[in-house]
């Protein structure tokens, strides 16, 4: 059998194409189509599961559901519960039976919406197979999800944030049998972490404050401390969701000392552990940060 293979540039343009073609309104809102129906292969469902870690624990929704496939397999081959909201009846109708048939109506549901207008507020996984414009209106939303909810998107990214894992996979079943390759990006949620944050530590026997400004562009951060009479950059600052780690060097009362801290943002709160380490020991000692006014948009 004669196989080839299509760059994904290509099958972004097909699917791009057959928006035109079809005249699909890419308008936040409107209560008619924002993309064509083209199914996620079932190989690139499982992976998109499988890179989304799904589990037991998870509650998946996905906009433009089509036959369900992606909901139906979160739940029959990964335990989640779920729902997927398509503007469709026949599609909606289709996922009903095919839940039927894979034994999981008990743990997922299909409304008949506009998923613009979806209530995402129990999901801990969103799934999407849209378009980049579409991916574009929804990204603010998705943005005030809980930090921590994972996004899976097959083909299409969401411009100037960054996936926080890419993966590309040859698949033959694209586009019926064409072949091609499809796209997976994945992202975490980011906390906002924007703004000072103050704490104080005993060290060496005394009240110590601390002050981190960070600065935020959705999950990359950065910042500087001031502690003391040093004011120094902060080193391998890192965001994953709810969960913040950076570290520094600073001179404390003569002494160079490293500082490494982790913990989670809860709102305006940090609760971790902190590290410090001189040249002949070392403490570990537990982190509580409170966010002073300046917060900004990420
Ligand atoms: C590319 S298909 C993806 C189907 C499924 N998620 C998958 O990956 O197999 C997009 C689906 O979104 C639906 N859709 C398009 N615009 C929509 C809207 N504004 N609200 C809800 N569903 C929509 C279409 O009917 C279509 O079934």
């Amino acid at each position: 059998m004669l196989s080839f293979k299509l760059p994904n540039r290509f099958c972004g343009r097909a699917m791009l194409g057959v928006a035109m073609v079809l005249g699909v309104a890419i308008v936040a809102g409107a209560a008619e189509p924002s993309v064509p129906y083209v199914p996620t292969p079932q190989e690139v469902v499982e992976r998109m599961l499988e890179i989304a870690k799904v589990g037991p624990q998870d509650y998946l929704i996905d906009l433009g559901s089509g036959d369900g496939r992606i909901v139906v397999t979160a739940a029959k081959k990964f335990g989640a519960r779920g729902f997927g909201v398509d503007l469709n009846p026949v599609r909606i109708k289709e996922s009903v039976e095919n839940a039927a048939k894979a034994g999981v109506s008990d743990r997922v549901a299909f409304h008949q919406r506009n998923l613009f207008e979806a209530d995402l507020s129990d999901a801990t996984v969103i799934t999407m197979y849209l378009l980049p414009r579409v991916n574009l209106l929804l990204r603010p939303k998705l943005l005030d999800l809980k930090p921590g909810t994972r996004v899976v998107s097959h083909d299409f990214s969401m411009d100037d944030w960054k996936p926080d894992a890419f993966v590309e996979m040859e698949v033959k079943e694209k586009y019926g049998n064409a072949g091609g390759d499809s796209s997976i990006y994945f992202w975490i949620v980011p906390a906002r972490v924007i703004g000072s944050w103050q704490w104080q530590l005993t060290v060496g026997g005394k009240p110590l404050a601390y002050e981190v400004t960070l600065e935020q562009k959705y999950q990359m951060i950065s910042g500087t401390v001031r502690v003391g009479a040093s004011s120094v950059t902060l080193q391998d600052a890192r965001l994953r969701g709810d969960q913040i780690s950076f570290s520094f060097s600073a001179d404390v009362n003569g002494s160079l000392l490293e500082h490494r801290f982790s913990g989670r943002v809860t709102g305006n709160t940090i609760e971790g552990m902190a590290t410090i380490a001189g040249s002949r020991s070392q403490r570990q000692l537990e982190w509580n940060a409170i966010r002073g006014a300046k917060t900004g948009q990420i």
